[in-house]
């Protein structure tokens, strides 16, 4: 049967018409499933990846220049820093854990290619002692909540159709980490299609499907209002929403002293940050210029800039990105509500696909754009943001890549989880012996309020641990 001739001309006026080379070979169930995810697309959107993509090939889309040359790096509030405002901000953060008026939104929705693991990374074990998967770290953290201040602090699950149905199957099989089943709310972000970098056009992953790939974190917020979660955490009053990212088990978006200084500034949106040290990190920096605050991505930031220096000796901009945010909901909502639409940024990465025979290709070397939405592109949208600067030994271990790889591998954020253990333990006074792994039960453990009691009942002789523990809350 030949294709219908209304999807034919669609494709057509699109140029993309190589996408039916395969139609007569489908079944009838096949040809609707094409059908539909091509009647789906947003051909406005197409157009706009396909402009990026010849822009990006005529290297039109780089950073202007000009306008780093007065921004500067923000005013950053430390965490930890103990004079009269972290304290007012600790009291805040307190008060709003106890009272709930807070939900977490849990990035998770990411491929996950460069770690090479089949699964969603959540599932990821991590934990040295333990093997607590992502998901039972960071869910955990909800759980010590509730046993410290009493208080359910309702969670969203962002998952992607790559991550969707396993992760939503895992946390039902992990009894919800502990959490209430109704404490969880899924919701699955949209997708892009990906453009074949030697010809512009659409790519074919199977002869019935149009090879896509998530819409980047920024998809969260279209995402969260069309499934009604922003409306599920409105019925439950949580005016701040903090969001942060499924592959950092030492996360700490719920932190009392960030929270406190995020309710006490009165910005619609704060941001966690850590110093990046040397030029070449590649991470995302938060740069203030003309009165909007945005973070600039490292391949925007010209090596010269990128390695300049304040008198104090810090980068200009070393206020690094580690994608934990708290939002006002109604800021979410207002921009939820106007249509503006984050921009879109495009990476040239490896998309298997199908060729013009049918025939399944794994490409070695980068072959295709994929496009996504950056959540922090609402930073500019914001009328002020307060940016939180954090040590990194206390809330930033990313597992980006596999087994032996030099930084953010397994070994390394197992390294980090114990070093951030032992340290935490030594300060409430219980010393660990050398080269012995510990690490703390994150559903009991909320601070070193309760390290300090578990120091107090002596559970481990003279306060001392030298064997592998695992610590948790008496
Ligand atoms: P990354 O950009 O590091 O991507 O995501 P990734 O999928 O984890 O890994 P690579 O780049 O494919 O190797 C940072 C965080 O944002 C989430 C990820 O799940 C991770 O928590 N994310 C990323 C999404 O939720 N959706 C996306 O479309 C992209």
């Amino acid at each position: 049967m030949p294709p219908p001739a209304a999807l034919l001309n669609l494709l057509q006026q699109h140029s993309e018409e190589h996408l039916l080379a395969h139609w007569d070979q489908l079944s009838k169930r096949e040809c609707n499933q094409l059908q539909s995810q091509l009647l789906a697309i947003n051909w406005h959107e197409i157009a706009a990846c396909k402009k990026l993509v010849e822009a990006h090939q005529q290297r039109r889309n780089k950073q202007n220049h000009e306008d780093l040359k007065n921004a500067v790096t923000p005013h950053c509030h430390k965490i930890g820093e103990h004079t009269a405002t972290p304290s007012d901000a600790l009291n805040r953060g307190h008060q709003c854990l106890r009272t709930a008026q807070v939900g977490a939104i849990l990035m998770a929705g990411g491929q996950g290619t460069r770690l090479g693991f089949s699964e969603p990374k959540g599932t990821f074990p991590i934990a040295p002692i333990s093997k607590a998967t992502l998901f039972d770290v960071l869910l955990g953290q909800l759980n010590a909540i509730k046993k410290r201040f009493g208080s359910r602090i309702p969670l969203a699950i962002m998952t992607s159709a790559a991550t969707d149905t396993a992760t939503r199957r895992f946390i039902a099989e992990m009894n919800s980490c502990g959490l209430d089943p109704d404490q969880i709310f899924f919701f699955c972000q949209g997708n892009l299609p990906t453009i074949d970098a030697m010809n512009g056009h659409l790519l074919l992953d199977a002869r019935d499907h149009v090879a896509v790939a998530p819409d980047g974190h920024g998809g969260m917020l279209q995402a969260l209002t069309e499934s009604g979660g922003l409306d599920w955490f409105r019925q439950q009053d949580c005016h701040t929403l903090v969001s942060f990212q499924v592959d950092n088990p030492l996360a700490k978006p719920l932190d009392p002293e960030f929270l406190g200084y995020h309710l006490l500034s009165g910005s619609s949106l704060s941001t966690q940050v850590i110093e990046k040290i040397d030029p070449s990190e590649r991470v995302g920096v938060v740069a203030e210029s003309g009165g909007a605050t945005k973070i600039i991505e490292y391949s925007d930031l010209p090596e010269a800039i990128a390695a300049e220096r304040l008198p104090d000796g810090r980068l200009r901009f070393f206020a690094g990105s580690i994608g934990i945010h708290a939002f006002q909901r109604n800021f979410l909502e207002n921009v939820a509500s106007s249509q503006a639409s984050l921009p879109l940024h495009i990476a040239h990465k490896k998309v298997p696909f199908i060729d013009g025979h049918g025939c399944q290709v794994q490409p070695s070397t980068p072959n295709a754009f994929k496009f996504e939405r950056f959540i922090f592109d609402l930073m500019p949208l914001a009328d002020s943001v307060t940016v939180i600067e954090i040590d990194p030994a206390e809330g930033f271990a990313p597992l980006k890549n596999p087994s032996g790889a030099a930084k953010d591998s397994p070994e390394t954020v197992q390294q980090a989880i114990n070093a951030y253990a032992t340290r935490h333990l030594a300060r409430a006074g219980i010393t660990v012996s050398p080269d012995t792994h510990v690490e703390l039960d994150t559903a009991s453990i909320f601070d070193d309020e309760d390290l300090r009691l578990i120091a107090k009942s002596a559970t481990f002789p003279n306060n001392h641990i030298d064997c592998p523990q695992i610590v948790r809350a008496i």
